[in-house]
Order: C-alpha cells, then sequence, then structure tokens
C-alpha cells in the first residue's frame, strides 16, 4: 500500500518536472508501460482481500485518470512550443528566384490534348459534361444496354471482370455507354449529355490497347431522327478536324443498345507510313452511333414522354491519330519520353478549334 502511495507520488512529480515531449513519453513508459511500475502495482492486487482489492482499484483508477489529463496537458503545451520554435526559426525567402524548369519543355499528352479538344466542342454544342465511374457492374454496362446475359455481343467485348462477393458482377466498363444508362436514371427529357474517359477491354495487339479512351454522347428530346444524329456527328467531325471538305461514310451497323446504328468512316490516306486525313479513298473507322433503343429506355426506367434520341462512342486515340498523323496506337502509353517530346503540346496551348 505504502509503495503505492510512492509509485503516485513518484509519477505526479516526473510529469509535472518533465521539460520536453521525449522526457514525457519517458515517464509514460515508466508508469504505464507493460512492465512499467503502475503494472507492477496491480499484479500485487490479485494476492489481497476483497475490500481492500475495492479500495486500491478505485485508488489506481483515480490516478489513471489524473495522469492522463495532466499527461494530455503537458503534451499540449509541448507540441504548441514545438510549432512556436519551428514558426520562429524557419525562414523563407520570398525573394529567392522560381525554380529553373522551363515549363515549354515539358509537354500536355496528345490524349489529354484531344480530350479536351473534344470537350471544347460538344459543349458549344450544347451537350452536359458528365462521367461515370470506370469499374461498373454488369447491369449498367451490359444488361440494362439491352445485352442480356449468354448475348454474343459480351464475347465481343473482352471484358476485364472483377472478382466481388456480390452476385451482381462489376467489370472495367468496356465502353462509356453505361454513362447513357446513369443519365437516364437520373434525368428527365431533355437529355444532352457526352461523357469521355478510360475504357478497357483485354485486347492487345497494333490497333488495340487494354485501355484506351472513348467520348459518349446523348441526346434525348421531342423529335430526334437519324437526320439530327447525321448533322451532328458530321458537324463534330468537320469542326474537330477543322475540314469542311472531309468526307464522311455512315456504313449500317450492329450496337445492341442502337437501333438503326451506323459506323462512321472518314476518308484518309497512308503515304509512307504516314496518316493523312481528309484526301484519298481509304476510310478509318472513328465511331459508333444510333438511335437509342426502346429497350434501353425500360430497361433503365425512364419515362420517354414521346421523345427519342441518339448516341453515340467516339474513339479519342482515333481521333487523335488521325488528327495529329501518329500512325501507331501503342506509342500512346508507352511512356517514351522522345515521343512525348514530339507529340506533345505546350501546355500553354489553348486548343485552336478555328471556329469560323
Ligand atoms: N459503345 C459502342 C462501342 O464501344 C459505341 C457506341 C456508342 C455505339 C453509342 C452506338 C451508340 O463500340
Amino acid at each position: 500500500m505504502s509503495n503505492l502511495n510512492e509509485v503516485i507520488q513518484l509519477a505526479t512529480k516526473e510529469i509535472k518536472d518533465s521539460t520536453n515531449l521525449d522526457e514525457l513519453e519517458k515517464t509514460r513508459i515508466k508508469f504505464f508501460g507493460k512492465s512499467g511500475l503502475i503494472n507492477q502495482e496491480m499484479k500485487k492486487i490479485s494476492k489481497l482481500n476483497a475490500e481492500k482489492k475495492k479500495e486500491i482499484g478505485k485508488k489506481l483508477n483515480l490516478f489513471k485518470n489524473n495522469f492522463s489529463i495532466e499527461f494530455n496537458k503537458k503534451k499540449n503545451i509541448f507540441e504548441d512550443q514545438k510549432i512556436q520554435e519551428k514558426i520562429e526559426h524557419d525562414f523563407l525567402d520570398p525573394t529567392l528566384p522560381e525554380r529553373s524548369i522551363n515549363l515549354n519543355s515539358s509537354k500536355v499528352h496528345p490524349i489529354t490534348q484531344t480530350t479536351e479538344e473534344i470537350i471544347s466542342i460538344l459543349g458549344s454544342m450544347g451537350l452536359k459534361y458528365v462521367e461515370g465511374p470506370d469499374i461498373e457492374d454488369d447491369f449498367h454496362n451490359f444488361t440494362a444496354l439491352n445485352i442480356p446475359l449468354d448475348h454474343p455481343a459480351r464475347q465481343m467485348h473482352d471484358t476485364f471482370y472483377i472478382k466481388t462477393n456480390k452476385s451482381n458482377k462489376n467489370v472495367l466498363r468496356t465502353h462509356t455507354s453505361p454513362v447513357q444508362i446513369r443519365s437516364l436514371k437520373n434525368e428527365k427529357v431533355p437529355i444532352k449529355i457526352f461523357a469521355p474517359g478510360r475504357t478497357y477491354r483485354c485486347d492487345s495487339d497494333i490497333t488495340h490497347t487494354p485501355m484506351f479512351h472513348q467520348v459518349e454522347g446523348l441526346v434525348v428530346d421531342k423529335d430526334i431522327s437519324f437526320s439530327n444524329l447525321k448533322w451532328f456527328v458530321s458537324e463534330f467531325c468537320k469542326t474537330f478536324f477543322n475540314n469542311e471538305s472531309l468526307k464522311l461514310r455512315f456504313r449500317p451497323s450492329f450496337f445492341p443498345f442502337t437501333e438503326p446504328s451506323a459506323e462512321v468512316d472518314v476518308n484518309c490516306s497512308r503515304k509512307k507510313g504516314k496518316l493523312i486525313l481528309g484526301e484519298g479513298d481509304e476510310w478509318m473507322e472513328i465511331l459508333g452511333c444510333g438511335m437509342v433503343h426502346p429497350n434501353v429506355f425500360e430497361l433503365s426506367g425512364f419515362s420517354t414522354e414521346g421523345a427519342t434520341g441518339f448516341a453515340f462512342g467516339i474513339g479519342i486515340e482515333r481521333l487523335a491519330m488521325l488528327k495529329y498523323g501518329m500512325p501507331d496506337l501503342r506509342n500512346f502509353f508507352e511512356n517514351d519520353i522522345r515521343w512525348l517530346n514530339h507529340y506533345g503540346f505546350s501546355c500553354f496551348d489553348i486548343p485552336d478549334l478555328n471556329w469560323d
């Protein structure tokens, strides 16, 4: 008993006398550490009778509380002191010259530049920028887009599946079309949105990389027809490529979520491995599009109120390759500094769209 009183007295004194955080911490360990003095006293309690146990237990608890109050008080004081010292001694010289990096030599990646150009054009054409997640669930990526389980179109997508405990499988989105579903679920007629972002397919060769970029467009309103879609896509391409005489070819195609559907090619030529756009009679596919399938409206619980819609999905790498004459898709993701220096853009460049 007298020993416990001595320990308490000692601890109270040491806390009072400590002059910095280190000493404070040492005191805490000395008394409350695993083999600290308080623990040693606690062990002795088991040998006492019930009444004594109660008395000493109470005393110990009271002491523990007081100790922690004193400890925290001191700790705060020491921490404040430390900050104060730092403020007094650290010195920032605002007259120092800037770091000697040349901002003109750092480059904006062509995908970033191209995406910003697309954002600028679609924004000016009246569409609203929206985003969706890279990790999608099966419903948004497939089912709601009229691609039910066992539909052959699922195989075409070379999907990266993500293991989950839930029955609803997650995937890395194989296209930006699931953002259509998110908009249909959350908005009402009229909808005018576009959604650029990363997409993923388990595919890798000269013309495919496992990660690539798309931009999705969706317009739903009264009296929207295929001719609106044709006008919109043509106008976008001509502005993006800054070429009024660009030829576009709408090829009948199939997507489960649009009916009718088309793929759009632009004319180009390949001279000495360089792609030249708007001349020649070769064709390069740049986007898929069509009129929103009625099942898509229904599956996403969207009330059309008699409206119809069109949707399109554009490959951003394709657009960049065509506009800036890059022959190989794989270079985009190799991080070769020589390629980036050559094809990259100055961060001071404002996308030049040559609006007439
Ligand atoms: N999601 C389709 C693809 O990835 C493109 C597309 C979007 C087609 C919208 C039609 C309408 O190939």
